[in-house]
């Protein structure tokens, strides 16, 4: 009777220490027991120590108020993992990166996506570099506690989604792009073994639940973050001042950029990290064959205004427009300087003195290839290359 008692008494002490050491290694989310490694190595090319996704901001940044989001280095791990997982799609043929291919900074150089089922999405495929993790873009929370900072900026071309986990969720769902079932999706990764350790460091469980899938995918999406190209070195040597001319800036490029100050900054933003405005119809049609924001609240004030997409890493984003119709930078300078139509909601910013003509602005070829070269010192070479936004699958 005593000996039992003394073993059941041990055999408690040694599952409560056993939970303890497990509790410390599932709290310190640095590495993998051997076991787990193994799990997640027989599919995945993760390091044993974990990936660090930790966003830092540039000191010219901090000082418009920005917040850098605070990641969780065990959902962005998930999170990357299911960004780069055909399982997301009900055939298992296409990811999240057939569409947003990361030296593309996350966007696709076709005008239309092909979905899993190879019907085409029917706008241009949004990059990802920087949509998501500014203070100034994220309407207060989000999930990683961002306070809105200006007006709220939402997600997709016609900002229907109002958060990545939103986005993703619809995206997963869509018929055209994945077609799948996030009920059913949880059951699929629920079954495979590297998912079950993944899932337990991220959430502490190895119940995957849907709402955990788009909330990990939101964790990684906010991780990729722009903050290093030519024009952030000259912003901060410039102290912020996008006004004054940039020291590593060419004499075309510093053309370039007072070009865009006043013709195109009061929408896209000088800094290149707030959009002023978040919606608006840039005069691409007198008819709108996609209806954009009006198509969702059904008013004709809202026909043809879509999203004021971040300008940052736009070389590679090509091609151009919620329809990808200009497959050209030098297209979209044409478009502004000339090209531009009289909608009856054609932003006033892109009428003659807030008449019912659309402004020409009368750039000379040089000014022309001035606007393009700025354009061009956008690139974030260090995003388009980081291993930590690499496809981990073997
Ligand atoms: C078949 C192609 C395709 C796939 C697969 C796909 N996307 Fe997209 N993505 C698009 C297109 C097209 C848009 C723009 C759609 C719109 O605005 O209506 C978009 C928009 C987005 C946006 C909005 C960006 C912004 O600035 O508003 C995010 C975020 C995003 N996708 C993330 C993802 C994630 C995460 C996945 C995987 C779960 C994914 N995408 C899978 C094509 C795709
Ligand atoms: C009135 C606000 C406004 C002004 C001013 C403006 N834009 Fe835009 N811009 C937009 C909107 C809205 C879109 C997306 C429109 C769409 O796809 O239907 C856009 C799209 C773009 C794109 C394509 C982005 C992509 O990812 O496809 C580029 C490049 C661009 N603008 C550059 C410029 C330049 C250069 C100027 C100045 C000459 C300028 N914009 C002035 C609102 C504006």
């Amino acid at each position: 009777m005593k000996t039992r008692t003394i073993l059941a008494l041990l055999l408690m002490l040694s599952i409560s220490l056993a939970s303890c050491v497990k509790d410390t290694v599932d709290v310190s989310y640095t590495t993998y027991s051997d076991e787990e490694y193994q799990a997640i190595s027989a599919v995945l090319n993760l390091p044993n120590d974990r990936v660090d996704y930790e966003v830092k901001l540039p000191q010219h940044m901090l000082e418009l108020g920005m917040a850098p989001p605070a990641i969780n280095n065990a959902k962005a791990t998930l999170g990357r993992v299911l960004f780069y997982d055909n399982k997301l799609s009900r055939n298992q043929k296409v990811n999240c990166s057939s569409c947003h291919h990361q030296e593309l900074a996350f966007s696709d150089n076709k005008a239309f996506s092909e979905g899993f089922n190879g019907e085409l999405t029917p706008r241009n495929s949004l990059a990802l570099g920087s949509v998501a993790n500014f203070k100034s873009s994220y309407e207060g929370g989000g999930g990683n506690g961002i306070e809105p900072f200006s007006q709220p900026q939402f997600f997709f071309w016609d900002e229907r989604a109002h958060s990545i986990a939103e986005q993703s969720a619809m995206t997963i769902q869509d018929d055209i792009e994945m077609g799948m079932n996030l009920h059913e999706l949880s059951g699929r990764l629920a079954q495979e073994p590297h998912y079950r350790v993944l899932f337990s460091k991220a959430y502490n469980t190895e119940a995957v639940q849907p709402n955990m899938i788009t909330d990990a995918l939101q964790e990684f999406i906010n991780s990729i973050v722009s903050t290093r190209t030519r024009f952030d070195e000259g912003l901060a040597a410039a102290k912020g001042d996008a006004n004054r001319p940039f020291s590593n800036f060419t004499q075309q490029e510093n053309l370039g950029k007072m070009l865009f100050i006043h013709n195109c900054s009061s929408c896209h933003g000088a800094n290149m990290s707030i959009s002023p405005e978040k919606l608006a119809n840039n005069g691409l049609d007198v008819e709108y064959a996609d209806k954009g924001v009006g198509a969702i609240t059904g008013n004709p004030a809202d026909n043809g205004k879509f999203k004021v997409p971040f300008l940052r890493n736009i070389a590679l984003t090509g091609p151009y427009m919620h329809d990808g119709r200009f497959a050209t930078l030098e297209e979209v300078v044409e478009h502004y300087n000339s090209g531009l139509q009289m909608h009856p909601n054609l932003d006033h910013r892109l009428r003659e003195n807030h008449s019912n003509n659309p402004k020409r602005l009368n750039l000379t070829n040089e000014e022309k290839a001035a606007l393009v070269a700025f354009l061009k010192t956008l690139t974030d070479e260090e995003l388009v290359t980081a291993s930590r936004f690499e496809d981990p699958f073997k």
